[in-house]
């Protein structure tokens, strides 16, 4: 708290300019503590030093203390004086800044289905941070630190710290058939920050995106941010499905996808489909952005190359996120771009936001290089098909006479297709009432006409033995909301 600046605030809003220093440090002190501007518990500043800070004797200040303590707005202790705990006054509130201030964009957010802090069966995305090794994590970034210069502390490349680039090129040629140099790996924030970048430095204003129908709510936020035009395409069994009038009428400049495994439905985009993509791409002039957040994970069949090295000079911006592999709160992504875009989007990049954390950049670097993190990801992958068996298995159990299991063979959820007569929202709901947290994949939708009816069950962080148990008891709901809705049908009929 800056005394000075106190005092000198409220000598001119009240008025008192000519009061004596004692007296208006006293009715300062009361007014911010009154107001709650002191909270109490606060400890005041010693006599000596506040003194010192405000160029007036010591005797101002004991005499404000003093006359604060016969009031009962401070109470003396071991150490020195501290604001009381008394309700402060807001009763003469100001009135509250207009929702009017705020742009159409941010008016029209939709608030999202879960808080980041929630936790348990079944929240998609989360991986087990149980599971993480944090020790060997906490000693990778003590290295980094200890061989840290102080030009380091700088603000450093805008593009990520050259020995994470180079890890991370390596590891995408090597595990996902990525064909890049380090010079095309952009480090981000996350995803997000990677969906940002591409939306502004790949369209205008007005573009029209193609986005997945249901799809991920993070680059339908991007695409809306960048001010561009949203066209939801459908999602069957095999992936994103663009119609041939969907090439002629609604020509994209950008198109969002998630071949490896779609978020929400989990399904996974054909070998034809994403050929076609590519080619369809290439016609009219558009960039696909391969989102794979979390194909790392795949439990069944073999490993499914990255769509970005299906083709020579494949017109693809590839994502991609530590945070599944690692643990969300790490904040690091990256976009690999074609090499003819990477000087332009460097500058960009520079322009909009300036780089830091060398030492989380370095030492990431050091886990990729020593092959700890491919350890790392062979462990989880055990797990995750562990938990995904004992999830399949509990689900044709359970529910195997009423919902169809979609987008199992990779990733950490799954989707349950649900039969018409009952609404996922209502399923959702009901199961949240038990509990249990799903997401409904019809509230996954970028624009109306989605045509999935499901739930998405993130199964990462739930206990293979748990599994059965849980899901039991989401078939309750489901089996009690299908009698019911048989019921009300059986009365229409009647
Ligand atoms: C489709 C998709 N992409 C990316 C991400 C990861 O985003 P970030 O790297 O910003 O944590 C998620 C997280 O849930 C996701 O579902």
């Amino acid at each position: 708290m800056d005394y000075a600046l106190l005092l000198s605030t409220f000598g001119k809003d009240h008025g008192h300019p000519g009061w004596p220093r004692q007296r208006l440090l006293h009715e300062c002190l009361r007014h911010a503590i009154r107001t709650g501007t002191l909270a109490a518990g606060t400890r005041l500043v010693a006599t000596r030093a506040l003194a010192a800070e405000l160029g007036v004797a010591r005797n101002t200040v004991l005499y404000a203390y003093e006359q604060l303590a016969s009031e009962g707005f401070v109470v003396p202790d071991r150490r020195g004086t501290v604001v009381a705990d008394i309700a402060p006054e807001r009763s003469r509130k100001p009135a509250p800044v207009p929702q009017a201030g705020l742009s159409r964009r941010a008016q029209n957010l939709r608030h999202l289905a879960n808080r980041p802090d929630a936790g348990g069966a079944f929240i998609p995305g989360l991986p087990d941070l149980q599971a993480f090794p944090l020790a060997l994590w906490r000693r990778l970034l003590d290295r980094a630190w200890r061989g840290i210069a102080p030009q380091q502390l700088n603000y450093s490349d805008a593009a990520g710290e050259p020995a994470l680039r180079e890890a991370i090129a390596d590891h995408l040629r090597a595990s996902r058939g990525v064909v890049c140099e380090a010079r095309q790996v952009f480090v981000t924030d996350g995803s997000q920050s990677s969906l940002d970048l591409c939306a502004r430095a790949c369209a205008d204003e007005g573009d029209t995106v193609w986005l997945e129908n249901p799809g991920y709510g993070g680059a339908l936020a991007a695409c809306r941010g960048a001010g561009l035009k949203i066209e939801g395409i459908d999602v069957d069994e095999e992936g994103m499905a663009p119609t041939a009038q969907d090439w002629q009428r609604r020509k994209p400049k950008l198109i969002y996808t998630t071949p490896s495994h779609q978020y929400p439905a989990g399904t996974v985009l054909s070998l034809a489909r994403r050929m076609a993509l590519i080619d369809g791409a290439r016609r009219c002039g558009a960039l696909i952005v391969e989102d794979d957040y979390d194909s790392e994970f795949r439990h069944d069949g073999p490993p499914l190359a990255a769509m970005q090295g299906l083709a020579p000079y494949a017109p693809v911006l590839y994502c991609g996120t530590f945070s599944k592999t690692m643990f969300p709160g790490l904040r690091i992504g990256y976009v690999v771009v074609p090499p003819e875009l990477a000087p332009q989007l460097a500058t960009m990049r520079a322009q909009s936001s300036m780089m830091g954390r060398v030492a989380d950049q370095l030492a990431l670097a050091e886990f990729l290089r020593s092959g700890q993190y491919a350890l790392h990801l062979r462990r989880m992958r055990r797990l995750y098909r562990e938990r995904r068996d004992a999830l399949v298995l509990a689900l044709q159990t359970h529910l195997g006479s009423i919902a169809t299991v979609h987008g199992a063979s990779a990733g950490m959820h799954l989707s349950l297709q649900l039969p018409d007569t009952l609404r996922d929202t209502d399923i959702r709901a009901a199961a949240m009432a038990e509990g249990i947290v799903v997401n409904a994949l019809s509230m996954q939708a970028v624009q109306d006409g989605c045509r999935w009816n499901g739930l998405m069950l993130g199964y990462a962080q739930v206990p293979a033995e748990r599994m059965d148990d849980l899901v039991r008891r989401l078939a309750g709901v489901i089996h009690l909301a299908a009698y019911a809705s048989g019921g009300s049908r059986r009365r229409q009929k009647a």
